[in-house]
């Protein structure tokens, strides 16, 4: 094995946890994750999901030095297509630590996601800015251009449809069964 460089990602030690596993420390700790990379009034510090969006079930993380550096959650949903539904696991709360930023953990949570993606959803499915749209092109996902329609978190009530940056990847199927057309994600957005 060649040796540590400075440019490689901090060794960190996955965790995979269903919500209800969370404990007030995890949530605190996450919490001070989320914060820093999210600044405003989405995560509180004893709350670790976010207030306006969908209540993620398994959340994935990195821990360097037994805090967590890097963050996603997924909730997984049975969305209509026009050829039936499919099970998406919405991936949502990505966050790396800013002081950690740039150094590769991004992705490596992205390969902690691929490993357990298979055995919980069709596919993984995102939605972001477009400011960071490069990102998930970087680190295994696939940008695909159908409308999507979901309950728009500016309200919790009203319908949105729409074209928005939108990427998926495999979990137990192949991308080349992912749908053509209107994907609805019947409920608020991940
Ligand atoms: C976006 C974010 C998760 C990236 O994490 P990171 O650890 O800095 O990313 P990495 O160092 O693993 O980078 C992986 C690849 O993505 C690229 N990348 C990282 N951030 C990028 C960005 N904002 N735009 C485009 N590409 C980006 C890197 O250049 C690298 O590409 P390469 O493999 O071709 O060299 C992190 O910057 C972050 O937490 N930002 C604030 C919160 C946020 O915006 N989250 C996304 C919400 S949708």
């Amino acid at each position: 094995m060649p040796p540590a460089s400075s440019a490689d990602p901090p060794a960190s030690s996955t965790q995979v946890r269903w919500e209800t596993g969370l404990t007030p420390g995890d949530h605190a700790a996450l919490s001070a994750l989320l914060r820093a990379a999210f600044p405003g009034p989405e995560f509180e510090p004893d709350r670790s999901w976010p207030a306006s969006w969908a209540r993620k079930e398994v959340r994935v993380w990195l821990e360097v030095s037994g805090a967590p550096v890097a963050h996603l959650g997924f909730e997984r949903r049975l969305a209509g297509t026009p050829t039936g539904d499919v099970l998406l696991a919405g991936v949502g709360d990505v966050a790396v630590s800013p002081s950690h930023q740039g150094r590769g953990l991004g992705a490596a949570l992205m390969r902690a996601l691929a490993d357990v993606l298979p055995d919980a959803a069709d596919f993984g499915f995102l939605q972001c800015r477009e400011e960071v749209a490069g990102f998930y092109a970087s680190t295994g996902w696939t940008r695909v251009d159908n409308p999507t329609r979901f309950v728009d978190v500016r309200d919790a009530r009203s319908v949105r449809e729409g074209v928005f940056p939108t990427f998926v990847r495999p979990g137990r199927r192949p991308l080349s069964g992912w749908p053509a057309g209107l994907i609805d994600l019947r409920g608020l957005p991940w």
